[in-house]
């Protein structure tokens, strides 16, 4: 439970707020650079931290993100004209460089050297491999710091998928719902499965799977003989890891570690022999809306067509959508900033929730994943409001990150200290992991070398 206070602090992320503050010093994955296919190609809206931007590739292809109100008086510069080194807005001729500089201002007098004096509110920018990163912080004139070497966007992009949708909520809850491992054995489940392995409970895993259906089913049928994994925290330097333990066989626990990277960022567990990792940022577009950008990467490899075209396409087992919405799951696009990432799974139709696969299929009756944790995460409250909450055992992974969110934005702004992990790229370099350990083995320990993002190495996950 938060105070109300608390609960501001935590979700309020507009300019001057202690929170939005924080962000401000991290790098932010706003951008997919498909989203500005070509040089001079058309300008883009962008929202966020409730800030309207636009965003631009210019003729030499760099990205430039620049306050949406052109600074002569005001009109938006995305209908701006986007050619020969800048963005000229169409009021009145004036023209920006993607460093804010302004190059050209037609309707002033060439003498009276305006143009010098004048500048656009613009953010640094980096692009690597497939998505552009936007510094929103102030850095006083230096350098801002290096961008996190997180693995999802170290890999080059063939070996990762990435996908964007609009959550019409707080990121804090969508955040919440990532790290919270215990949801996962109800709302993501089907109705045969339950059956199937509360049937099974005094049967041992390797018996029932013989080990030949693969480490998938090995997990999953842990996952779902123990429903109330104890859970166990850990700060880190870069955020918080998160450890849920169930019964395994008699003399080991299965271990199921999620990752939480300050400011926004997850790490799922996997499964399977030859795991591909996912997760995603929580971008908050405003207070009250989130960008979900999803990442599914293999550390190795290429992912395959057929790998990526199930992630894009769906049909998975629970349901038409998965962890990413499919390429048929969006409204058309409006004027509104994201809105190409709005769905047709949303709150006015209740996610197209389903009663009688409610009652034969799905445990939920929702269609896929990320319906199943939109139609919880949304009906809380745009903004949920934790002093009426009920914490247990399960949620200590929340406690623990939403204590070292409100700590860094607190310290920042009461002395100035720098948040966590802004220098220390190499910090994320982390994975999560699913394995199984014996009972004497700490799962810190028996998971180090798992979680280690090592180019060319990838472990099997149960
Ligand atoms: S408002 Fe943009 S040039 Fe006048
Ligand atoms: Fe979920």
């Amino acid at each position: 439970m938060l105070s109300r206070q608390e609960n501001e602090l935590l979700t309020r992320v507009g300019p001057g707020t202690p929170m939005g503050d924080l962000l401000r010093n991290y790098w932010i994955p706003v951008l997919l650079s498909r989203e500005l296919p070509t040089p001079d190609s058309e300008p883009m809206r962008v929202r966020i931290l409730g800030e309207d931007l636009v965003a631009f590739r210019d003729t030499q292809g760099q990205v430039g993100v620049l306050q949406n109100n052109c600074p002569h008086r005001g009109a938006s510069l995305f209908f701006g004209r986007n050619e020969a080194g800048g963005l000229r807005c169409v009021y009145h001729g004036w023209k920006f460089a993607a460093d804010g500089t302004c190059l050209d201002m037609p309707s002033e007098p060439a003498e009276s050297g305006f143009k010098h004096k004048v500048k656009a509110l613009a953010y640094p920018t980096r692009e690597r491999n497939g998505v552009v990163w936007v510094y929103m912080g102030s850095t006083g004139g230096n350098a801002p710091p290096p961008l996190p070497d997180l693995e999802w966007n170290q890999v080059p992009e063939s070996h990762v998928c990435l996908s964007k949708r609009v959550a019409d909520s707080n990121w804090v809850q969508t955040l919440e719902g990532e790290i919270d491992s215990s949801h996962s054995g109800f709302l993501h489940t089907l109705l045969e499965e339950q059956d199937n392995y509360s049937n099974a409970q005094n049967a041992s895993a390797g018996r029932l799977f013989g080990g030949a259906q693969g480490n998938t089913d090995m997990g999953m049928y842990y996952k779902m003989r123990d429903r109330h994994p104890r859970f166990e925290v850990l700060d880190t330097d870069y955020g918080v890891l998160i450890g849920a333990r169930r019964a395994a066989e008699a003399d080991s626990y299965y271990w199921r570690l999620t990752q939480f990277l300050m400011p926004f960022h997850t790490i799922i567990p996997p499964y399977g022999a030859d795991p591909a990792f996912s997760g995603h940022a929580w971008l908050p577009i405003d207070d009250e809306h989130t960008l979900a950008l999803c990442f599914t990467y293999h550390p190795v490899r290429p992912l395959s067509d057929g790998e990526r075209h199930r992630l894009q396409n769906g049909g998975g087992r629970l349901g038409h959508q998965g962890l990413h919405p499919t390429i048929d799951a969006f409204l058309p696009p409006t004027a509104e900033a994201w809105s190409q990432y709005r769905s047709i799974y949303n709150k006015s139709n209740d996610y197209q929730m389903d009663w009688n696969a409610q009652r034969n299929v799905r445990f939920s009756g929702l269609p896929g994943i990320w319906p199943q944790d939109s139609a919880c995460q949304e009906s809380m409250g745009t903004i949920y409001d934790r002093s009426s909450e009920h914490l247990g055992s399960s949620d200590a992974g929340i406690i623990r990150v939403r204590r070292r969110l409100m700590q860094a934005a607190t310290a920042l702004r009461d002395q100035g200290l720098t948040p966590p992990a802004l220098s220390q790229a190499a910090s994320y370099r982390t994975r999560s992991a699913s394995i199984v350990l014996p009972h004497d083995v700490s799962w810190i320990d028996g998971s180090a070398e798992f979680r280690q993002a090592r180019a060319g190495v990838n472990f099997a996950a149960v």
